[in-house]
């Protein structure tokens, strides 16, 4: 900002490189491109009434490792003895992932995922249906993120939640239940150390004893970060309930290629319920839960 032993002209030539940004859904997104910014992708199903929440994480593993957390982990990450909340039974139910007009979804009647649209590039995206609210006791809320790299190994997500609470006494409800939720949580210090500890193999994942929402993020965070800040993809096995992460991938370096050979990209479009996402009774989503 200024050089003050420094005499004119030098300090005058000096400059710190600004970006343009816009505030959005109560962040603030950065244009760090070249030339005029392109428009701000919207998403109207998000700048509605309700109360609108933001929150962030920090995952110390590539982003590449969230974007593959594919929806079906639900069954087998999210396990807990006595806590099938999932009433999977045993059976992992199957789906067609496809390719869409804003990156991934899936066609079929596999509960857990189809909720979760991936838009392209690093955007997760779910419109809560009424059974999800009844399986956690919380409002309704659908749900937003980007996963954003902060570096090769590091990515930080940015979460926005809107909940539908509309009126002064569903507000003060959703307060209610909030306190009442953050009263039950673990520290964030208790949760870092229970995940360093499970990654050091000090600690056996199957016995660790959390509350619904601290489990799963534990669970989350060991699974993501327990493939390695950058995972070794070459002596993968993907089989066939990878169908989703080898499309995704595909369609990823497909655009890369592009990119690099100087060809057009495919032109992609944020999700939206009205693109087709998150529809039908049966389809819930891993996003609020895993986000
Ligand atoms: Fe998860």
């Amino acid at each position: 900002m200024e050089q003050p032993g420094e005499p004119d002209p030098f300090c005058e030539r000096i400059r710190i490189r600004g970006f343009p940004t816009q505030e959005y859904l109560g962040l603030i997104f950065a244009y760090l491109g070249e030339g005029e910014p392109p428009s701000l992708p919207r998403y109207p199903d998000f700048e509605g009434p309700g109360l609108r929440e933001v929150l962030t994480y920090t995952r110390h593993c590539n982003y590449f490792n969230s974007i593959d957390n594919d929806g079906i982990h639900v069954y087998f990450v999210h396990r807990s003895p006595g806590r099938d909340w999932r009433n999977w039974n045993g059976k992992i139910p199957q789906s067609t992932p496809i390719e869409t007009e804003y990156g991934f979804g899936s066609v079929g009647t596999r509960r857990g995922s189809e909720g979760t649209a991936r838009g392209m590039p690093n955007i997760s995206f779910r419109i809560a249906t009424d059974q999800y609210t009844t399986l956690h006791d919380a409002p309704r809320m659908d749900h937003l993120a980007w996963r954003v790299p902060v570096d090769d190994e590091t990515h930080t997500s940015f979460n926005v939640a809107l909940v539908h609470a509309y009126t002064d006494e569903e507000v003060r409800r959703y307060h209610e239940w909030q306190a009442e939720f953050q009263a039950l949580g673990v520290s964030e210090e208790t949760e870092v150390g229970l995940i360093a500890q499970t990654l050091r193999g000090e600690l056996d994942y199957d016995s660790v004893d959390l509350p619904t929402e601290a489990l799963i993020t534990y669970q989350d965070h060991v699974t993501q970060q327990g493939q390695g800040a950058i995972p070794d993809h070459e002596n993968e096995h993907l089989g066939r309930t990878d169908a989703s992460v080898i499309l995704r991938r595909k369609a990823q370096s497909r655009e890369l290629r592009a990119l690099a050979e100087g060809r057009p990209l495919k032109q992609w479009f944020p999700p939206s319920r009205a693109a087709g996402v998150t529809r039908g009774e049966e389809q819930q989503s891993d996003a609020s839960v895993a986000p």
